[in-house]
């Protein structure tokens, strides 16, 4: 087929597609512009060190799509397997909070996993692979966990088709992925749903415990871009009396720029009485309803109990990884005080639908969430991008593609 053939049949589709709000039937499912036949993609081949390589871009099966990536923001994860490889995935394409357009797609794609349809053009981003359970739904209200069995693009095993991860400038998206239409989001919103998701499913955990209102006291430890993220669902939620906790005085202004109503530098404070105290004067002298743990340190782990007044909550969400043992005093913290404590593990498909609504409306009452993406770089630039977000000069960093 030539390409003036092709772009004819776009235009008919797109008509067709506004006329009815259904897709057209698709007889040629490829892009207008041309596809090349090798794709970049930024393999971390060995600690610290990626390497831009070129791989071919397979043929798609019926079920495949392919995108062209757009961008994607460096995940504390990603940190971790530069510096560390802890999942020992070396020789990985990484990169999984990216998104793009959809340039070809196998001829049985017609819909996404919300049943929106899907055509060429379209901007999407992908949420889990659910190996074990390749029948999950995200409708399904009682999984709560995702378990050990799903996995995400960006950090799955390389294999012959190498485009796994969304640091390159394609990616094969497998049949029996997920898969979300957000063409009505900006590319920075975009890059954000991933670690937006994963605060939307802690708030739904949190909410789990009856403790969290409209009126809640609520304290968020860890104003990184998890921290941050919290504070502005609560300001959606219309939880307003939100006080923040960190070392870190930048990253404490740009919370009270995000909604937190008070907030308090730990380092001020000598000792846990006074820290508390601290939290409690933000309060107006009153211990918080309702806490979240967002920073990976066992010392703020054991700190927090100290905040939360007699039958609060607590949501633990800040140990991805494993970072040790926490000391705390069971009578005391937990006990004696009825504390209700919920953990929380990523998301589900279903927190996905749900964070595209909290970005729109965090948007509508004018949260600053664009200023999460504090540092842009090109797919080249990926080795300085990384050193970048280790040395915390910022908060979320992306790779953008030229
Ligand atoms: N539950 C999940 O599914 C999930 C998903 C993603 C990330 N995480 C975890 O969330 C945590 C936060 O992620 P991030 O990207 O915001 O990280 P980050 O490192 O950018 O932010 C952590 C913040 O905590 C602050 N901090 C450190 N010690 C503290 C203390 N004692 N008291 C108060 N503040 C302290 C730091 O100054 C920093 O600003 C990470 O540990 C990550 O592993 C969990
Ligand atoms: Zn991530």
């Amino acid at each position: 087929m030539d390409i003036n053939s092709q772009n004819v049949e776009q235009i008919v589709r797109q008509v067709l597609q506004e006329m009815s709000g259904i897709s057209a039937p698709a007889a040629s499912k490829a892009a207008a512009g041309p596809i090349p036949a090798k794709s970049r993609a930024a393999m971390l081949t060995a600690l610290e060190k990626y390497e831009i390589k070129e791989f071919p871009i397979p043929e798609l099966g019926d079920d495949d799509i392919l995108v062209k990536v757009e961008g994607c923001g460096v995940c504390g994860t990603d940190a971790h397997e530069f510096k560390r490889d802890p999942f020992s995935l070396i020789p990985v394409v990484l990169g999984h909070e990216g998104t793009g357009e959809i340039v070809k797609m196998g001829k049985n794609v017609k819909i996404d996993s919300a049943g929106k349809p899907l055509n060429i053009g379209d901007k999407v981003v992908t949420c889990m692979i659910f190996a074990d359970d390749p029948n999950i739904t995200m409708f399904d209200l009682n999984k709560q966990n995702v378990g050990k069995g799903a996995q995400v693009y960006g950090l799955i095993p390389d294999d012959e088709i190498h485009l796994n991860g969304w640091f390159a400038d394609y990616i094969v998206i497998r049949g029996g992925s997920t898969v979300f239409n957000v063409s009505d989001l900006s590319l920075d919103e975009r890059i954000l749903i991933e670690p937006c998701a994963v605060l939307i499913h802690a708030v739904e955990r949190a909410k789990t415990t009856g403790i969290l209102r409209f009126n809640s006291r609520v304290v968020v430890q860890g104003c990184g871009p998890i921290g941050l993220i919290c504070i502005a669902i609560l300001r959606t939620m219309g939880i307003e009396n939100i006080v923040a906790v960190d070392g870190e005085e930048k990253r404490l202004t740009f919370a009270k720029e995000m909604g937190a109503t008070g907030t308090v530098n730990f380092k001020d404070h000598k000792g846990i009485e006074a820290l508390a105290d601290a939290v409690k004067d933000e309060f107006g002298g009153y211990l918080a309803d309702f806490a979240f743990q967002c920073t990976g340190s066992p010392v703020a782990h054991a700190n927090i109990y100290k905040f939360i007044r007699q039958g609060g909550g607590l949501c633990e969400l800040g140990f991805f990884i494993n970072g040790g043992d926490a000391t705390i005093n069971p009578h005391f913290d937990i006990c004696s005080k009825e504390i209700t404590t919920v953990g929380s593990w990523v998301y589900t498909l279903r927190d996905y639908a749900t964070t595209f609504d909290f970005l729109k409306r965090a948007k509508g009452i004018g949260l600053p969430m664009h200023k999460l993406i504090t540092h842009k770089y090109p797919l080249s630039e990926i080795n300085e991008a990384h050193i970048t977000n280790l040395k915390m000069e910022g908060l979320k960093i992306a790779i953008i593609n030229e």
